[in-house]
């Protein structure tokens, strides 16, 4: 048999690309820092590990995500984007628009995706017919949340219309309870808010509004009385608000310090990771109204240059829509599985409740994306929505006034 003898230059190249192929590597950037959020990417961080991979932390604290975003311009603008980022919505395709998304199609059609995901899910993780994301969960936006404790001595239900709502509020405050636990942050007035618009307006009016930018539906005496309940909630929090992340304002509801928080169901992996049980010590109850605001978490893997990193982008992509994570991550976020086939056996009440709303809401064309959480508009328009929400919420502007400003804002805007 003919023997061969490489070239000692042949010989290093070969070396050094073996050398170059230490396995499957990720820098991940996400914004999941809270107690029961760290507890839920740690699930992804270990099979990620355990498959070979080889995970670099980048998280970026700040609910609702605006710092991570910021951290992520300035990553790619340097020309040295994260592996993979935790990205969802419109700017999912606004990043696409760049041209510095990495096509996962091979991954999505190998597992079958398209056969795993309701069709409006799919569609949020699709540029042009590639898969450009995939999907972790999907948090529902519009809950109530309450101290089961302090209901209970108080003779009071949950609310199932924002009038019984301000009526408990009211009974609280006479008993000198903080009526709301709530974070004086934008994103966070904005989630109120849209809650607000779906149950005073209804799924149509949050739609026209809100997703549509219908002028019409802004400036209508409907958006007056959002205000107006605004107004009404403004004064059911505490004085020191302001700023508050959510997940003090959660902590406040579990300690029995406030009653309610109007929050994502997020918020219900700090009562888990707690050890509190719902129906037991915590109550969750879709806020007042019809419809459904789905938030759905998703990971977008970057161009990136080197084997290792490509590699790692499609393990993570795998794993991500892996029925193990899709369970237990979410049991420990508070979310429900993106994908259709996953036993919800392990979930608790307010889960099962989400899934079946989901269902029935989609049915009922009332499953609408959060504007809030980034599924229903770009940056610039949802931006423009919140900025006037919070100056409304942080001043004694008028609800006609913030009206005219809102249509204005977003006249802008476009
Ligand atoms: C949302 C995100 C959730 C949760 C929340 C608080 O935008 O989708 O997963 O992290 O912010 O940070």
């Amino acid at each position: 048999m003919k023997s061969y003898v490489l070239s000692a230059a042949s010989a290093v190249a070969i070396i050094a690309s073996n050398a170059a192929y230490a396995g499957p590597e990720a820098e991940v950037l996400h914004y999941w820092t809270s107690g029961g959020e760290a507890r839920s990417v740690a699930v992804l961080q270990e099979e990620f590990a355990a498959n070979g991979g080889t995970w670099t932390d980048m998280p970026v604290a700040g609910g609702g995500g605006d710092a991570a975003m910021t951290a992520l311009r300035a990553r790619v603008l340097s020309g040295n984007a994260p592996t993979a980022v935790q990205l969802k919505g419109p700017a999912i395709q606004e990043w696409y628009a760049e041209g510095v998304l990495a096509d996962i199609s091979a991954v999505a059609e190998a597992e079958g995706w398209a056969d795993l995901l309701p069709a409006s899910i799919a569609a949020h993780m699709q540029c042009d017919g590639t898969w450009c994301a995939a999907p972790v969960n999907v948090h529902r936006v519009d809950w109530i949340w309450a101290n089961a404790e302090i209901l209970s001595a108080n003779g009071i239900e949950m609310p199932t219309t924002w009038e019984e709502f301000n009526a408990a509020a009211e009974t609280l405050m006479a008993a000198g309870i903080i009526p709301l636990a709530h974070g004086g942050q934008a994103w966070q007035d904005a989630t109120v808010f849209e809650t607000v618009a779906l149950g005073v307006g209804g799924p149509e009016f949050y739609q026209q509004a809100l997703v549509n930018l219908d002028p019409e539906a802004l400036t209508s005496d409907t958006m007056v009385a959002v205000f107006d309940q605004m107004r009404i909630m403004r004064g059911f929090v505490d004085p020191n608000f302001s700023g508050r992340d959510w997940n003090l304002a959660t902590a406040m509801v579990m300690n029995g310090e406030a009653a309610f928080q109007i929050m994502g169901d997020w918020a219900k992996g700090e009562f888990i990771a707690g050890g509190q049980e719902p129906g037991v010590d915590f109550l969750c109850a879709s806020t007042p109204g019809d419809g459904y605001l789905y938030n759905v978490d998703s990971f977008a893997m970057f161009a990136v240059e080197g084997e290792d990193k490509q590699a790692g982008q499609a393990l993570l992509a795998e794993l991500v829509m892996g029925q193990n994570f899709q369970e237990v991550f979410n049991l420990n976020k508070g979310s429900i599985p993106a994908r259709t086939d996953v036993s919800l056996d392990a979930f608790d009440s307010c889960a099962q409740t989400s899934a079946a709303d989901m269902a029935s809401t989609s049915e009922a064309g009332t499953l609408l994306p959060s504007y809030a959480h980034g599924m229903a508009l770009f940056g610039a328009q949802s931006g423009a929505i919140t900025d006037v929400v919070t100056a409304h919420f942080n001043s004694d502007m008028t609800s006609q006034d913030a009206v005219q400003m809102l249509a204005d804002a977003v006249a802008n805007s476009m």
